[in-house]
């Protein structure tokens, strides 16, 4: 046996393996499950073994040092990346093809406007990819920016926008589809307290009793509103409750 698919088989082995009824908690089945999840990039490791569950109605906030592996834990929960090691389930989703972009939405840490589509039109896309007609599109997508006092630059370019104003047009097409699950990398990260403060209202509001959110933020102000927080240093997930 090659040393690669040994040691696969190793950690295989040796992984701590949830009972299948950790799938429910109080009749409710898991959005998501890991155990031992890891991603190494080369010799860099990420992510160490992280196994958490995230179950309809939690709000998460991950709060962790620059480099602690914030993003790499949430590319992983929303299937936008493959880990290195561990077991990675969406029980209440289905399989990681059907996650998007129809259950589960990203806010993303970097710019991620499409720049040759105005505000509004970023917003309407992901409504047009699942099917929506495109006059239903662009009122839901205009609903969504009026939520986060955006309609004033509907009609604007990403380019055309400030960087906090970018962060919330990404915030409302995140929202537009009624996600199961919302996966936010900083999104509050470039914007003055106040307007967090809006954002984090519109966000919590926006969270029906079976949508979860994990939030990656430096914020504690920001965490605190949120029901859970879960601590990350150097790719270590602290023990959860
Ligand atoms: N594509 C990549 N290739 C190589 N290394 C990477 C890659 N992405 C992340 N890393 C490394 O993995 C570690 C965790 O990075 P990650 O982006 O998850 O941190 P973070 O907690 O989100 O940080 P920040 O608060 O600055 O956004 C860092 O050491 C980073 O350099
Ligand atoms: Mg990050």
């Amino acid at each position: 046996m090659p040393e690669s698919e040994r040691i696969e088989r190793l950690t295989f082995e040796s992984a701590q393996v949830w009972p299948q009824a950790a799938e429910t908690r109080r009749g409710e089945v898991a959005l998501v499950m890991a155990q031992n999840l890891s991603r190494e990039y080369g010799n860099v490791a990420a992510l160490k073994r992280a196994s958490l569950r995230i179950f309809p109605g939690d709000s998460i906030a991950l709060l962790g040092l620059s480099g602690s592996g914030k993003s790499t834990l949430l590319h992983l929960l929303g299937g936008l990346d493959q880990p290195t090691g561990g077991e990675l389930s969406w029980p209440a989703l289905g399989d990681s093809a059907d996650l998007r972009p129809s259950k589960v939405a990203f806010v993303f840490q970097a710019q991620s406007l499409m720049p040759p589509l105005t505000a509004l039109e970023n917003v309407a896309l992901p409504l047009l990819l699942l099917g929506a007609a495109p006059d239903d599109a662009r009122q839901r997508a205009a609903d969504a920016l009026e939520t986060l006092d955006l309609l004033s630059v509907a009609q604007q370019l990403p380019e055309e926008l400030s960087g906090g104003q970018a962060q919330r047009v990404a915030v409302a097409r995140a929202l537009v589809t009624n996600p199961q699950l919302i996966l936010a990398d900083e999104p509050t990260g470039q914007l003055d307290s106040q307007t967090a403060q809006h954002l984090m209202d519109v966000l919590l509001a926006a969270l029906g009793p079976d949508t979860a959110l994990v939030m990656a933020t430096h914020d504690e102000t920001v965490a605190r509103r949120l029901k859970t927080v879960w601590r990350m240093k150097d790719g270590i997930l602290e023990e959860l409750p």
